[in-house]
């Protein structure tokens, strides 16, 4: 049977990720000025699959007005709220109404890849699997699903495991037939209190379920924790082509790379791609290096930033030190401090992180 639906997770509380996801849902933040969440549904997408429940923090309002029905990409979408993160097999429980047992994909929303799903979706035809699992070879299994191999087969799988038994992870790309249904309502909670998606691969495995797997060989990230996320953003823009649709003087050096997007307008300054720059920005005696994104509204005047995120509407002026590895959330503002006494002066919120050398 054809698959027609997906599954995306949205939920969860992004705890790794704040401050930012105090304010903001943690998929709406921009990997290469687009919503993280906007390449799991163009992935889905672009596999044939229009039909899209995502699951949703009710605590969060700001998923909807970004992505609404759908429609502008080109899917349909339904929200399913979860009352609190009680685990990725959960997740799966309480959509049992939207997918009516049919066969779908799962794919949780905070995991980024290069190259789509298609490869996968035809692997699950072609085996004639019950669940198809995608694996990535990691440095640290301990954070992830891992499956134990034999013969090319997985035999058995454990979430964050203490001692794992390869050092593969089960990425958070799943493709399932209706028999998950019954194996996220057999299992019960984790000693962390939710229903994990481990629980349910290890159900189906002793069920004598035909549990298949392609591995990913190219660049597949889950955006955990802020690192991930310069990380992802710094492989996306390898994907970047020059687009230049805003202003340029004749004193600034493009090289590399480089989206300027319309109403933007450099001025005396050093850009070195990949860099992305968002709508309406004013970069200004400044340099811009290598695996940078600016948001739309922003303003770099008299500052060096690399291998950065600047959120929409932030600012960083007169900064006499070089800026890397950092993000900027929205309307964040870093500028010097002027008079006497010569202070540095902070005004940031709950669990920000600053580094002064
Ligand atoms: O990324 C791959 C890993 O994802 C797998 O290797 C693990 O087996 C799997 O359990 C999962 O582990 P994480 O610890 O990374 O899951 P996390 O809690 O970060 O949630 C992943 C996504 O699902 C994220 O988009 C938030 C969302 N979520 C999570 C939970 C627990 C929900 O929407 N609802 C939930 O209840």
């Amino acid at each position: 049977m054809k698959i027609k639906k997906a599954l995306i997770t949205a939920g969860g509380k992004g705890t790794r990720l704040r401050p930012i996801t105090y304010v903001h849902n943690k998929h709406l933040i921009p990997m290469v000025n687009k919503p993280m969440l906007q390449y799991a549904l163009e992935y889905v997408a672009s596999a044939g699959i229009k039909d899209i429940g995502i699951i949703t923090n009710p605590d969060y309002h700001d998923l909807e007005a970004v992505f609404g029905s759908g429609k502008t990409l080109g899917v349909k979408v339904t929200y399913i709220p979860q009352e609190a993160p009680l685990g990725l097999a959960h997740a799966v429980k309480i959509a049992e109404p939207f997918l009516k047992g049919e066969p779908f994909v799962y794919y949780l929303g905070d995991n980024i890849l290069r190259g789509g799903i298609q490869t996968f979706l035809d692997a699950f035809y072609s085996l004639k699997s019950d669940c198809h699992l995608v694996l990535s070879k990691v440095r640290d299994p301990q954070r992830f699903g891992v499956p134990e191999l034999s013969d090319n087969r997985i035999i058995s799988i454990e979430e964050k495991p203490e001692h794992p038994k390869s050092d593969y992870a089960v990425t958070g790309i799943y493709i399932y037939n209706e028999s998950i249904f019954e194996a996220v309502n057999a299992i019960k909670p984790s000693p962390r209190g939710e229903l994990e998606i481990s629980d349910a691969h290890q159900h189906l495995i002793e069920n004598g379920k035909n549990i298949t797997y392609s591995e990913i060989t190219g660049w597949w990230k889950d955006t955990g924790k802020p690192e991930d996320l310069l990380e992802a953003n710094r492989m996306l823009l390898e994907d970047v082509r020059t687009l230049i649709q805003g202003t340029t003087d004749d004193l600034s050096v493009l090289a590399g790379n480089i989206v300027l997007s319309s109403g933007s307008v450099v001025e005396n300054s050093v850009i070195r791609g990949p860099v992305h720059i968002g709508k309406n920005c004013r970069i200004q005696n400044s340099y811009l290096g290598p695996y940078t994104c600016v948001g739309n509204g922003c303003e770099v005047v008299n500052s060096e930033i690399e291998y950065s995120i600047l959120m929409d509407d932030s600012a960083v002026r007169y900064v006499d030190i070089r800026i890397e590895g950092s993000i900027l959330g929205k309307s964040a503002v870093i500028s010097k401090s002027e008079g006497i006494p010569s202070n540095h002066r902070f005004i940031i919120g709950d669990r920000s992180q600053v580094q002064i050398r």
